[in-house]
């Protein structure tokens, strides 16, 4: 059976844009891409910017993501963000595990784990970012290293919450460095998570799971990783910042 999967093009703003700045890009999304057929969009603004970005989006085709969360609800702890609170301001995705959060914030295998759990309790769609540095490409490590990332931040769900889920391949040595896995060396990972994901739950999940590439994807290389058939779609940063590039990686994933 052939297994249809709707590719995802998420634009992941990280620490940029003011609330003011980020309706300025907001409105020119929703109007450069609206009446774009194909591919799910997401756009992640900064939390402070979540309510502004979430009503110029509000009845477009372009949905609204977070870039982080905590697993309680609500508690003690302070300078955090619930899943139910990304829902309430109209959250539908929720980025989990980037490299820049395990690298600068101390965001674990574990962590992944919890909040994934709690972004899917509250009904959102965890994108669960994975992915290896450079020194553990080059030590030939890359393919043990993104299964244990799988393992333990996947660890427990249920098959009905998985399908739920997106995935994404973020090499380090890719991200904003203006490298890029070539097209056949993420084709090639992409393959080995979906195996994984096999493996850990099976064939049926693991075929319609959303493998999202992201590192350096920009409008010149964007169609030839989305061609690729185990890629599904791009998570972008610096390139998701600019009205016209985002809009050009989008229409590349019209497969
Ligand atoms: P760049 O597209 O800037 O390399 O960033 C990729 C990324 O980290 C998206 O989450």
């Amino acid at each position: 059976m052939l297994t249809m999967r709707i590719p995802v093009i998420a634009g992941n703003w990280k620490m940029y844009k003011t609330p003011s700045e980020a309706i300025v890009l907001a409105e020119g999304v929703v109007k450069a891409l609206s009446s774009l057929d194909g591919p799910e969009l997401v756009v992640c603004p900064p939390f402070t910017a979540l309510a502004a970005v979430g009503r110029v989006v509000a009845g477009s085709r372009i949905s609204l993501g977070a870039q982080n969360l905590h697993w309680a609800r609500e508690g003690a702890y302070t300078g955090e963000v619930s899943a139910a609170m990304l829902q309430d301001v109209g959250c539908r995705h929720v980025i989990i595990g980037h490299s820049e959060r395990r690298q600068y914030f101390g965001e674990t295998d574990e962590s992944v784990n919890r909040k994934s759990c709690a972004a899917l309790a509250c009904g959102l769609t965890p994108i669960v970012c994975v992915g290896e540095t450079l020194a553990e490409r080059e030590a030939g490590r890359a393919y043990a290293v993104v299964e244990t990332q799988l393992k333990g931040g996947l660890s427990g769900l249920l098959p009905e919450q998985i399908q739920k889920l997106v995935l994404a391949y973020e090499p380090v040595w890719a991200i904003g460095t203006g490298k890029t896995a070539t097209p056949s060396q993420a084709d090639e990972m992409h393959a080995h998570i979906r195996k994984t994901i096999g493996m850990l739950f099976d064939s049926g999940i693991a075929c319609g799971i959303r493998i999202l590439y992201g590192g350096s994807v920009k409008p010149d290389n964007a169609r030839e990783l989305l061609e690729r058939t185990e890629i599904d779609g791009a998570l972008i940063g610096g390139a998701s910042l600019q009205v016209d590039s985002f809009a050009a990686i989008a229409s590349a994933a019209q497969k």
